[in-house]
């Protein structure tokens, strides 16, 4: 269930040694990092964009490769002495294409939104039209939002989930491309929980000769794993995440067809980024290293194993689950419908008694991003801390308990202890 057969199965980030040191130079930074670090020992994560680290992964991000400026890409670099830079940024090239059987893969972004900034440019032009997934229904801010660069530099449409059955609704998707005629038609969501058919995208771009590019932040690692289809077939550019499932550093990666190879690496540097961050990079390193072994396969069907037991346990407390249930890693709670109560004061609740996640919209939601109708939990940081079935199957009654109970404190201080209790039998590192 754990990542435990392959490299340790949660760093503790956590170094004693380092922060002993760190101590010594900059107490007060360290404190506020320890109190960081007993926060995430002592609460219940079920956000689903976040993970913790193997202690390999921390080891690496944190080494002398942060002090060098490497501009440009390996064999081709602005300045000198780059030679090990070149080494290490080859070998997660490598790496990130072998796990995605891509033909070329761009390591440098910095983060998610990077990534995606420089595949637009890499595919089109400004003021070009974009079909993309509403916030609302489950996308990114970055699928044109207009707060977002997206939003502000190219036209987007959106499309969202069927009322009844809260999923893509692929034919509504086609007659909206056929109508709007999109330069590129952009999948990939950050609160959808079920299969993306990427196939039958393809085959709509094709209809209106758009571009498909493909954002799987969420679900890279059940991508790498093959619990969930690749859009690598299908799609000119991915980009995804390092952090979520996927289990690495924070940070961004983009991989696409050879035609799209010169463009793409243009529009990450100079286009986007200075200075790639070759620490990080070396911890991507390592941690596409961890996702090419058979632990990192079932570490992923664990993360999926563990969604279908706190999914059923909440459907089984008459809780309502968009769609109703999960394909992947998440699942949103229509906390107001089932409980009467938003997804802010949900969240806020959870959280005093020792369980994070955050609010989220679900589909056709009458309330404000700031308020929502409704929770996102996710399982990833769950699955590597080394919680199974039993555990997730709990974790659901205390939220139901909680929610039920919101008013009374004393509940909420009695599943905080409990809660502790359940980290420290399953500690981080
Ligand atoms: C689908 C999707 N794309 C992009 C991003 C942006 O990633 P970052 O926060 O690293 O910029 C996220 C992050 O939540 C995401 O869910």
């Amino acid at each position: 269930m754990t990542h435990g057969d392959g490299p340790s199965n949660g760093s503790n980030g956590y170094n004693v040694e380092s922060m002993a040191r760190l101590a010594e130079v900059d107490a007060e930074a360290a404190s506020i990092i320890q109190r960081e670090i007993e926060r995430q020992q002592d609460y219940i994560d079920l956000i689903a964009s976040q993970n913790y680290v193997s202690q390999a992964v921390m080891d690496a991000q944190g080494t002398a490769l942060t002090n060098k400026y490497a501009e440009g890409y390996p064999g081709r670099r602005w300045y000198n002495g780059c030679a090990h830079i070149d080494e290490i940024e080859t070998l997660a090239i490598e790496r990130a294409k072998q796990m995605f059987g891509a033909e070329h893969a761009n390591v440098q972004p910095h983060s998610g939104s990077q990534a995606n900034a420089a595949a637009y440019m890499a595919l089109i032009k400004d003021g070009d039209r974009v079909l993309a997934m509403s916030l609302d229904h489950g996308g990114h801010l970055t699928h044109g939002h207009q707060l977002s660069f997206s939003g502000m530099q190219y036209e987007f449409a959106h499309y969202g989930v069927d009322s009844e059955t809260e999923r893509i609704d692929y034919d509504a998707l086609e007659a909206q491309a056929l109508e709007f005629r999109p330069k590129m038609i952009l999948s990939g969501a950050s609160a959808y929980p079920r299969i993306i058919d990427f196939e039958r995208l393809r085959a709509i771009a094709d209809q209106v000769d758009a571009f498909l590019m493909a954002d799987i932040a969420h679900i890279a690692g059940l991508v790498i794993a093959g619990l969930h289809p690749s859009p690598v077939p299908y799609a000119d550019v991915v980009t995804t995440t390092t952090h979520k499932t996927l289990r690495g550093p924070r940070g961004g990666l983009i991989v696409c067809k050879a035609e799209h190879a010169k463009a793409v690496d243009r529009c990450v540097f100079p286009g986007v980024q200075g200075g790639p961050l070759e620490h990080t990079i070396a911890s991507k390193a390592v941690a596409f290293g961890e996702a090419l072994t058979p632990a990192f396969r079932d570490y992923q069907q664990g993360i999926i194993d563990n969604a279908q037991a706190l999914a059923s346990e909440l459907q089984e407390l008459d809780v309502r689950l968009t769609s109703d249930g999960t394909d992947n890693h998440l699942m949103l709670v229509d906390v107001l419908g089932s409980l009467g109560v938003t997804g802010r004061d949900a969240a806020n609740a959870l959280e005093g008694a020792g369980i994070v996640c955050n609010k989220n919209m679900i589909p056709f939601d009458k309330r404000s991003p700031m308020v929502t109708s409704g929770i996102r939990l996710g399982t990833p940081a769950a699955t590597t801390r080394g919680f199974g079935e039993t555990q997730m199957r709990q974790i659901a009654q205390w939220i139901v308990h909680v929610l039920r109970n919101r008013d009374d404190e004393n509940v909420r201080h009695e599943v905080r202890q409990e809660a502790r209790a359940l980290c420290r039998a399953f500690p981080l590192g």
